[in-house]
């Protein structure tokens, strides 16, 4: 049931902030993170000195966007892989691995094989998961539910930010059992979570409108361009992945400093590209070199459409648009920065006219290899 809303995905971007909400309910408990679903498992985490993180499509940038986290409030090295091409690598895991699948459905062939796999080669397994009772949580020894509720459309929109939710739940759960967090930046991290249904629910409030005109007006574009930087660079992945999935549009993500190394070439007059803007107050150093990515793709001609934090004002004279997310910590704002992205795969497939629940050639779950 749509609920009224024109479309599956249009309700289900809809629900991000509960999404998010939901995932958080019932584990912090007075200010702590506290997971019901791994309580007896400390030793397990004790022992762990590396973490694999696996999945396939949305839920594989979900995974690029947890690494950050889990590597800072852990200090547990952490590598994100392709399932289907960790499966196939002969992997190098140990009883001492955690590996970790995140899935909206449980049920993609290509990530269940890998997680049998690991646990074969001996590691231990986690499935960061949305399908109560499904088969990658069936075939580990743990699993953390992320509560987005159904995901109909094919496009996965509030499955990703919950998958992050419980991503960042997770490392702040492995990080106190361990001892490797203070007290005051765990109770910060938990405070941001806590804070980012209500700034999502601001972004639907009040940049939607301006984005799903945005996308109106680009409805003739043939390809467009992401940039991100640290945790902004899965996003971008996200933005482009979203919008080749539903609209059809040639789209690249890439890393903001890999610009120069490559990505440049393609710039040429009118080629627009969202950058997401970390905030200035998180690194000056990186925040300054995506604006000046942004200066040099301008000088090219490239029409900027940026993403940044409200009140960042040097954003302002270089972008051509600015979509403005509420002010966070700079690991929370890839929750933020990803919503105008969805917006405006969608909005932009709905101006073509297109199904953005079913496109073409896909499908929500994928049971082969
Ligand atoms: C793809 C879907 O086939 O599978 C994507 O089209 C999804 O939307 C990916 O991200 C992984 O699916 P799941 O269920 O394992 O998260």
């Amino acid at each position: 049931d749509k609920g009224g809303w024109s479309s599956f995905m249009a309700k289900e971007v809809s629900e991000e902030p509960e999404a998010v909400a939901n995932t958080v309910r019932g584990r912090v408990k007075d200010g702590r993170i506290s997971i019901p679903e791994l309580e007896g498992l400390d030793e397990l985490f004790l022992g762990v000195d590396r973490i694999v993180v696996l999945a396939c499509g949305t839920a594989y940038y979900a995974g690029l966007v947890g690494k950050y986290a889990i590597e800072k409030w852990s200090r547990i090295p952490v590598v994100v892989e392709l399932a289907h091409e960790f499966r196939y690598s002969d992997p190098i895991v140990s009883e001492s691995t955690l590996v970790i699948s995140i899935s909206q459905s449980g049920e993609t062939m290509d990530t269940l094989m890998a997680v049998k796999e690991a646990a074969r080669l001996g590691a231990k397994t986690l499935s960061i998961c949305n399908t109560q009772g499904s088969t990658i949580p069936r075939e580990s020894d743990a699993v953390v539910y992320t509560h987005a509720g159904p995901e109909v459309a094919v496009a996965s929109t509030k499955a990703f930010v919950a998958q992050i939710t419980a991503l960042y739940l997770f490392a702040l759960h492995i990080a106190d059992v361990r001892g490797s967090l203070p007290d005051e930046v765990s109770n910060e991290a938990v405070a941001q979570l806590e804070a980012l249904p209500e700034k999502i629910q601001w972004i639907l409030d009040n940049e939607q409108e301006r984005t799903e005109q945005l996308a109106r007006w680009m409805a003739d574009t043939r390809s467009v361009l992401f940039l991100g930087r640290h945790v902004g660079y899965p996003i971008a992945l996200e933005g482009a992945l979203k919008l080749k999935e539903i609209s059809y549009i040639h789209a690249e993500g890439f890393a903001a400093g890999e610009l120069k190394h490559g990505p440049i070439a393609l710039v040429e007059p009118g080629q627009p590209v969202f950058v997401v803007v970390p905030s200035p107050r998180g690194s000056v150093t990186m925040h300054q070199k995506v604006i000046s990515n942004i200066e040099e793709i301008r000088a090219r001609g490239a029409r900027v459409i940026a993403i940044a934090e409200q009140g960042d004002s040097a954003v302002l004279p270089s972008a051509d648009e600015v979509l403005r997310i509420p002010l966070a910590s700079p690991l929370f704002e890839p929750l933020l920065a990803v919503v105008p992205l969805h917006i405006f795969a969608m909005g932009l497939a709905t101006a073509k006219g297109l199904d953005v629940d079913q496109p073409r050639n896909l499908a929500k779950s994928v049971t082969v290899e």
